[in-house]
């Protein structure tokens, strides 16, 4: 996919529903009792896996548009299905599943595509097993098999890792804890919105902070939730027209939980102009209209406590900061080496060929901004990952001389309407 340099972008877009939330939706809808109806669904090839799972776990699902109606079958009403579940690249469907199906009776086996089946699964095995759970990995990674139905008891989880996955699959599973509250605790606050859908469906939550719990239910209430607009789908509109001078770009019913859209606030110490309007809160989260229009950026340092609010925006970051003046800095990242690739790797190698030079550390990165259009003109390879696609594409935009995405079909992973979405605003 060829991308040529823009000189603006300008318009309005609504991006699609946030992938985060509709996994979870759509998992939680599944073991509700009775009908869930989710509206402004997420459709990605990820979210359809999740789609696919609950399905063949026995719950129906039926899509109309953006919406999608679950029949929930009760809290222990999944059934093991003839085949394994193929989780595709979804870490969240893969990470998020086994915390549901260590409740239920039977033997269920996950499995994933080749870059899903890299990525580590003892994160969430080794809590499960302390909470009296049989779950098996192959050395660490998939196919993952969970022997459902046993007895489980409550803990108090410490995240050896910043991760809202490794969070909300504990959470799930504590649903099913014979008493008492099962909590996690987490050294820096990552995405709560298993927290809220849970609420949403009636279930007891804690909500000490950085210490969510989950008490056990009896039955969860069908969710009726609107979906908003996925942040990190909206993070390269809002770079690209950052980045592009002559830029003025709406966008609209965006979430900025705060947990999540940390982003904002490093673009705004870097000096980008956007604004929020209409503040509304969409489904329990807080939603708002973005404008942006085109700023000059200095430098920024983004420490490890902010990490898990912008984890997947760090990718466009590092490009934001390769255009900034001075020199930008990130730490406490290390969770970038084992996402979709190691993104720490593959940001440097798909800035390279703009003349941007990024040099990483064990767990992060730095970068001496240049604030110019960089060069271009080469090859960006997706290495398979679609936020890198993303970056790449982005990175054309604001080069001299454009870019080729190599593998760019991979963004239908989170967001298929991205390229014509993306040339329908872009000003030539
Ligand atoms: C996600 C959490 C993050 C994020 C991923 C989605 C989620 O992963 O990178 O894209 O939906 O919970 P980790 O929990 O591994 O940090």
């Amino acid at each position: 996919m060829r991308v040529e340099p823009a000189a603006a972008l300008r318009g309005d877009l609504a991006v699609p529903g946030d992938k985060s939330i509709s996994h979870r939706a759509l998992l939680i809808g599944a073991v509700a009792e009775g009908e869930s109806e989710i509206e402004g669904f997420g459709a990605s090839r990820d979210t359809l896996s999740t789609l696919a799972a609950v399905r063949a776990l026995g719950a129906d699902a039926e899509v109309e548009g953006e919406r999608v109606r679950v029949a929930g079958v009760g809290l222990r009403g999944l059934r093991p299905p003839a085949e394994p579940l193929d989780c595709g690249n979804a870490g969240t469907l893969l990470r998020l599943l086994p915390g549901l199906l260590v409740g239920q009776e039977g033997l269920f086996e996950l499995v994933g595509d080749e870059s899903l089946s890299r990525r580590p699964l003892e994160r969430i095995a080794e809590p499960l097993r302390a909470m009296g759970a049989s779950v098996r990995t192959e050395d660490g990674h998939a196919p993952l098999v969970v022997e459902g139905g046993g007895e489980l008891r409550p803990i108090r989880y410490e995240l050896p890792v910043a991760s809202a996955q490794v969070k909300s699959c504990v959470l799930l599973a504590g649903l099913y804890a014979a008493d008492g509250p099962t909590t996690v605790v987490e050294r820096h606050p990552s995405r709560d919105h298993t927290e809220r859908l849970l609420e949403a469906a009636g279930v007891r939550i804690g909500r000490t902070p950085r210490e969510p719990a989950v008490w056990p239910a009896g039955r969860l209430r069908p969710l009726r939730v609107a979906v908003p607009g996925d942040f990190s789908s909206a993070a390269p509109f809002l770079v690209a027209a950052t980045l592009l001078a002559e830029s003025k770009l709406r966008l609209h019913g965006v979430g900025i939980n705060p947990t999540r859209a940390r982003f904002l606030a490093v673009l705004d110490r870097m000096g980008a102009r956007i604004a929020t309007f209409n503040r509304r809160s969409v489904g329990g989260e807080p939603v708002a209209d973005l404008e942006v229009e085109a700023a000059e950026l200095v430098a920024a340092e983004v420490r490890p406590e902010e990490v898990p609010g912008l984890v997947d925006e760090l990718p466009l970051f590092a490009l934001a900061a390769g255009m900034a003046r001075g020199e930008s800095v990130v730490t406490g990242a290390a969770e970038l080496r084992v996402k979709e690739s190691d993104r720490l790797e593959t940001v440097k190698d798909a800035l390279r060929p703009l003349g941007i030079r990024l040099e990483t550390t064990h767990d992060g990165f730095r970068v001496r901004g240049v604030p110019s259009r960089p060069r271009g003109g080469g090859v960006v390879d997706a290495a398979g990952d679609h936020r890198i696609a993303v970056l790449g594409a982005v990175a054309g935009l604001v080069s001299r001389e454009g870019v080729e995405v190599r593998g760019a079909e991979i963004v239908a992973v989170s967001f298929p309407d991205f390229f014509p979405m993306l040339d329908s605003l872009a000003q030539r």
